[in-house]
């Protein structure tokens, strides 16, 4: 009865030039391990799921990339999106189609661009998870102890009277203030929302009819064609009406029925050059160096990653994003790592 929603459908734009909206980040092997992001996440939910039961859902445009680097998947497996609408309509449209084909299906939804050390430690907290919604009505999510006030993350408030692996959640609250994440963090009984949920199909398809009334109705009404020949049509005449929003806000944030199991993994949301850069391998000053010819002096903390077919030296440069791609070279401040979103957009009008 185990299934798995893959999201594959971001663009990942703070990793450009690398990303882009052609061939973005879960495509590309960012680690370094011969794997790319997408290939590392099938694997890993693969090791708890039949591989038949891991559905993807991308953008119709990456319809090749996902063949290509996952070619045990068959096309049931793969829901191609016309529009990108985020995640709630992603996982909406999933759910109602394993719900059909097995309504008592426990459900795990997964980011396809996530860093997860220890899989051992993953599938223990799953199992644990998916054993507690198999049972019970609960909308659960994997937290992560914060480190700092980060506002790109959903905070998960726990209840601190319970001594349960398993604990009930007050309040989801996507994406804070810097104040308001700062208070969290002081208060002790806050984790980071990982993006990682789990739940029976049941439980996810009432929180949507009840909170997502629209949505629920227009997704609702394709039923029928469901896993049919007829499916793609509704897909490409309806999903684009979907309104665009997270299920962070979408559920999360309006459900009382929240749980959270804390991660016995070190975790890491690809989301930037400077997550990448924790997560590599540094020489001595601190520099992470994809290309083997490259040379440093008086330069430390710096994310650099350049084709190993050119000879690349770098002095007197501190943290910063040295990024060299084809038709692309970036060189940013580690510091303002956020911003490469907004420079690609000025790149895009000016060039
Ligand atoms: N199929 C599909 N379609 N996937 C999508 C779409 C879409 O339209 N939009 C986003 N995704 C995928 C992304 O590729 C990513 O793997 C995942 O869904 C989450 O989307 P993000 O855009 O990366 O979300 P976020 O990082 O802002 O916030 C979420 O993740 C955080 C942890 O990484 C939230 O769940 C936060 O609460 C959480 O802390
Ligand atoms: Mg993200």
């Amino acid at each position: 009865n185990y299934y798995a929603i893959l999201m594959a459908g971001g663009v990942g734009s703070r990793f450009w030039p690398v990303s882009t909206e052609a061939f973005p980040k879960q495509f590309h092997d960012m680690l370094g391990t011969g794997d790319t992001l997408i290939q590392k996440t099938f694997n890993r939910l693969a090791h708890l799921i039949p591989k038949e039961n891991i559905f993807i859902l991308t953008n119709e445009r990456y319809n090749d990339l996902v063949f290509e680097q996952l070619p045990e998947v068959t096309k049931r497996q793969v829901v191609l999106e016309p529009a990108m609408r985020n995640t709630a309509p992603c996982i909406l449209y999933a759910s109602l189609k394993i719900q059909k084909e097995n309504p008592n299906a426990v459900i795990i939804v997964a980011p396809s661009d996530h860093w997860i050390e220890d899989e051992t430690a993953f599938s223990k907290n799953v199992q644990q998870a998916f054993s507690f919604c198999a049972k019970s009505d609960a909308l659960m999510t994997l937290g992560i102890t914060p480190t700092f006030p980060n506002t790109g993350y959903g905070y998960v408030e726990f209840d601190n009277a319970s001594a349960e692996a398993i604990k009930s959640v007050n309040q989801f609250r996507e994406k804070p203030d810097y104040q308001t994440a700062k208070s969290f963090i002081a208060q002790g009984n806050f984790l980071w929302n990982a993006g990682i949920f789990m739940w029976s199909v049941k439980s996810v398809v009432e929180a949507f009819k009840n909170n997502q009334p629209t949505l629920y109705t227009l997704f609702e009404k394709g039923i029928d064609a469901y896993n049919t020949d007829f499916e793609d049509d509704f897909i490409r005449d309806n999903y684009g009406k979907a309104d665009n929003i997270s299920v962070d806000y979408a559920i999360m944030e309006k459900s009382k029925n929240v749980f959270v199991i804390a991660a016995e993994f070190d975790w890491n949301d690809l989301g930037t050059w400077g997550s990448l850069y924790d997560k590599l391998n540094k020489d001595e000053a601190g520099n992470a160096v994809v290309n083997s010819r490259t040379l440093t002096q008086d330069a430390s903390g710096n994310m650099i990653r350049t084709k190993n077919d050119k000879v690349v030296v770098v002095d007197g440069l501190q943290d910063y994003i040295i990024v060299d791609k084809d038709e692309v070279l970036l060189i940013y401040p580690k510091a303002k790592e956020q911003d490469i979103k907004k420079v690609l957009q000025k790149v895009k009008t000016n060039f």
